[in-house]
């Protein structure tokens, strides 16, 4: 059996005054958590199950999805909410084990500008998506077709 051993830098950061960032963090687990289950199976559920299931799932499936703002904001909920949940577990982890001050600091902050950053190109990527865009190139027939249409 593995065993995990106890946190080894458990790190307190008791604030005097100010919001208690650290409850909010630990409600914000519990609450993102409720919502992910939801998103995530809903998700899943949309893509792989309903129609013709997981063989339906291509471009014009997800370019369908993208040129809807009822879809696009689910998956940009989905994104901002697992990845803010993410790096915060993350970030837990790393101040209950990393035993070096300046390390912990690098990996907090390598754990923030990462989901900031995917955060951005993400929501960028679902609101800015475009399926014509490259179109010239492309030898699908009903993409052509449907832009030159528009
Ligand atoms: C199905 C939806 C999810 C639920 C219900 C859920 C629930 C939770 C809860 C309640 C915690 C806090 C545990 C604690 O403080 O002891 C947690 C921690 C964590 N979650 Fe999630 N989560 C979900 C999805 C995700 C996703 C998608 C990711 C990754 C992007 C993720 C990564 C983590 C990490 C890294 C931790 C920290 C683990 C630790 O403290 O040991 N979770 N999760």
């Amino acid at each position: 059996m593995t065993t995990i051993a106890d946190p080894r830098s458990p790190r307190t950061s008791v604030r005097r005054s100010g919001p208690n960032l650290e409850k909010w963090g630990w409600i914000y687990m519990r609450v993102s958590g409720v919502v992910l289950v939801v998103l995530i199976f809903g998700h899943l559920f949309i893509n792989l199950m309903v129609g013709e299931g997981i063989h339906g799932l291509d471009f014009a499936f997800i370019a369908g999805k993208f040129a809807t703002p009822f879809w696009q904001w689910w998956d940009v909920a989905m994104l901002w909410l697992a990845l803010i949940h993410g790096a915060n577990g993350m970030r837990t982890i790393v101040n209950d084990y990393v035993l070096n001050e300046r390390t912990r600091k690098v990996l907090v902050w390598a754990l923030w500008l990462s989901a900031g950053f995917l955060i951005v190109l993400g929501t960028l990527v679902v609101f800015t998506f475009d399926p014509c865009l490259g179109v010239e190139n492309s030898t699908t027939e009903w993409l052509i077709e449907m832009c030159a249409a528009q």
